[in-house]
């Protein structure tokens, strides 16, 4: 039997596609390896959404190539986004090459792979979903899974790289969605995260019935119905098309987790207006408020970008003044990476240098840490309910889970396990843990 071995880098998108890579490859005779020392095929699921994540990927190239001359018929590819973004250019370095779109491919590629003859599929396609495909799960505790609901994007916002490598958006089978969380529920896993660039424009045609068509509300709905122990996430949202209907039935089901991650990328219109963004200032903050007013307790995370190209010093006072605003419970936060390929890549000069973009971007983390523990403060003194998911880092007599609106909890075990679920009191909090005792 062949043996694989597979990093994986980049979005939650990227993990499970790694398991699905890893179910047609088992299906073709493979079986996976944790130990690159005897791996026949070494593969790299790769990101290509900021320059430093192709950086390190070519690095690691370069370590994979030292086994490539301790072992004889030692295969190297690179799939995913910058397999898709580099194409020939990563040819030149490894065995094989294959875009997010080619994985069914991968056995005859492989195959096909002669010390002369690498290999490369990045085809994009307009339908492939790998509905079919059941994910071998990579994680290890098996209580919360991945579900892609979606591939690709429509959405060109013009500092990203996803439209190009991911291609045009698809919205999957709802049926087999369905499926795949009820098989997952049956097998103890206690949480589906549902997975898409843009969730919110997840729209599934029935081809017979317009009736049957279902858009993400719908989708939701069929999930969370599987049962009430099942819990439901979800990830992106995009401010511009999140839909009451989503927030009222986020409201309606207990199980759909309270935690919506609403990438605001910037608090400057004129910054907004730049990157394609699609809405400005004032509706993004009427999205939160409209979240809030109907869930009032929704954990609230998102993505910021420091020096978008011509961003002025009032465009990074207007990101500082949101995020202070709407004090959200985390982000990720970017400097900016100028894309090759990407609008504005072609249309505006990456003009803000190096120090006054690490400079606003600190700005922007030691904000978000006076906001992150501000939002937890609040937190104090409720009762929340939190799916296990194991020992405590530090401490292994206690226990760690999410409460709904994602926070980290760690609480005094009484001998529970990953999956089961217990009512905790938060006492005190850090700017990323919630400190918690238990209530019975
Ligand atoms: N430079 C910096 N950050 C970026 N992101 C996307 N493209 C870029 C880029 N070119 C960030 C956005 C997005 C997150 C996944 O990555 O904030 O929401
Ligand atoms: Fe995910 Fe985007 Fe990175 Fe591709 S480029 S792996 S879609 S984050």
């Amino acid at each position: 039997m062949k043996k694989v071995y597979i990093e994986t880098y980049g979005c939650q998108m990227n993990v499970n596609d790694s398991e699905v890579i890893l179910s047609i490859l088992q299906n073709d005779g493979y079986s996976l390896t944790e130990n690159i020392e005897e791996a026949d095929v070494i593969l790299a699921n790769t990101c290509s959404i900021r320059d430093n994540a192709e950086q390190r990927i070519w690095g690691r190239i370069d370590q994979f190539k030292i086994q490539k001359r301790n072992r004889d018929g030692v295969v190297i590819g690179i799939v995913g986004c910058m397999a898709e973004r580099l194409k020939n250019e990563l040819l030149k370095s490894v065995d094989l090459v294959a875009g997010p779109d080619s994985y069914r491919n991968l056995p005859a590629l492989l195959a096909a792979i002669r010390p002369d003859s690498p290999q490369m599929d990045v085809l994009l396609s307009h339908e492939e979903t790998y509905a079919d495909i059941t994910p071998v799960r990579l994680d290890k505790n098996g209580v919360s899974a991945f579900i892609s609901i979606m591939r690709g994007c429509n959405n060109v916002c013009s500092y990203c790289v996803v439209p190009y490598t991911r291609g045009a958006e698809r919205s999957r089978d709802p049926y087999t969605i369905v499926n795949e969380a009820q098989d997952l529920f049956s097998r103890g896993y206690k949480e589906v995260t549902l997975l898409g660039q843009n969730v919110d424009s997840y729209n599934w045609k029935d081809k017979e019935d317009p009736q049957k068509n279902v858009n993400f509300a719908a989708l939701l709905r069929m999930v969370a119905q599987i049962s009430p122990e099942l819990r439901v996430r979800f990830s992106t949202s995009h401010p511009k098309d999140i839909s009451d209907e989503v927030i009222y039935t986020m409201a309606e089901y207990e199980n759909i987790c309270k935690h919506i991650h609403l990438p605001v990328q910037s608090g400057s219109s004129i910054m907004l207006e730049k990157m394609r963004r699609k809405y400005n200032r004032e509706w993004y903050l009427e999205r939160v408020e409209k979240i809030r007013s109907v869930i009032p307790d929704c954990g609230l995370t998102t993505d910021v970008i420091a020096g978008f190209c011509g961003e002025t010093d009032q465009d990074h006072q207007d990101t500082l003044t949101l995020m202070e605003k709407v004090v959200f419970d985390s982000a990720f936060m970017f400097a900016y990476s100028e894309r090759p390929g990407t609008l504005a890549s072609r249309k505006y000069p990456d003009d803000i240098p190096y120090e006054k973009k690490t400079e606003r971007l600190n700005e922007i983390i030691s904000l978000q840490g006076r906001m992150s523990l501000k939002s937890n403060e609040k937190e104090i003194g409720k009762v929340l309910k939190v799916l296990v998911e194991g020992p405590s880092k530090k401490n292994p007599q206690e226990l760690c889970g999410r409460a709904s609106s994602n926070k980290m909890c760690v609480f005094p075990s009484r001998g529970e396990k990953a999956g089961d679920y217990c009512l905790v009191k938060v006492e005190s909090v850090t700017s990323a843990t919630l400190i918690c005792s238990r209530v019975d």
